[in-house]
């Protein structure tokens, strides 16, 4: 996994960060689930027999033995129609809501989930938040016949592609993290290399934003962002 380095600070902030989105997700029916420690500190904090959630969504196999673990009833994603609404971390963000997603390498799955909701939440801590994104590898899972040609593609673009070492995603594939990579258009960027054959997707999530960021600081204190519609 692709991870910045978490300290005492992050856990803190994670926490608070993770107490003020419950006032956003208690009268939810089917809950869209991401993947990560933000995420884990969220369900730490739900009871689901007494949330008055009824379901939840797993976006990755981890999540999934997760919600299981605590109790949580399943839904598959293309049983529970269109989600209220999907709350996951993020490993990078900017206040426009743009993100980079899939340090934990549940990128597919957690973008399908986040399109699939009308409504988007991501629950981060501070240190994460960025003018320009781009400084944490930009992962990109593709299929892997296709791994050296899309190598290729990302270093004309002017990036260093590096293989993440010992890791398979759910969908049974290779991801790329990615440094170097022209950071003044994200949009555009993110639109590219999802257009390559034999990607599955990049972790930009820069075309479905979020619709609130909750921003945990170490001191308890929580920032909440509503990026611009449109
Ligand atoms: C997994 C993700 C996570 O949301 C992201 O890595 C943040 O995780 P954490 O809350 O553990 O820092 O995109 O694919």
């Amino acid at each position: 996994m692709t991870r910045l380095k978490t300290t005492a600070d992050d856990t803190h902030a994670r926490e608070a960060a993770a107490r003020a989105v419950l006032e956003e997700i208690r009268d939810v029916r089917i809950l869209g689930v991401g993947t990560g420690r933000a995420v884990a500190a969220v369900l730490a904090l739900l009871d689901p027999h007494r949330c008055g959630i009824q379901a939840a969504v797993p976006s990755s196999e981890a999540t999934r033995r997760l919600l299981i673990e605590r109790g949580w009833t399943l839904v598959d994603p293309n049983t529970a129609g269109p989600l209220e609404l999907y709350v996951d971390g993020a490993d990078e963000f900017d206040t426009e809501g743009r993100l980079i997603k899939g340090g934990g390498g549940a990128l597919v799955r957690e973008k399908i989930l986040a399109s699939a909701s009308r409504r988007f939440l991501v629950v981060a801590e501070e240190p994460k938040k960025v003018s320009l994104l781009g400084h944490f590898p930009i992962p990109v899972e593709v299929l892997p016949p296709a791994r050296s040609l899309i190598a290729r593609h990302l270093v004309a673009l002017g990036g260093t592609p590096v293989l993440r070492e010992g890791f398979v995603s759910d969908n049974g594939n290779p991801i790329l993290d990615v440094t170097g990579l022209p950071r003044t258009d994200p949009a555009g960027l993110e639109r590219t290399i999802k257009l390559w054959p034999g990607v599955l997707d990049v972790g930009l999530c820069t075309l479905r934003r979020a619709d609130r960021i909750y921003v945990g600081r170490a001191d308890g204190s929580v920032e909440r962002i509503d990026p611009p519609r449109g």
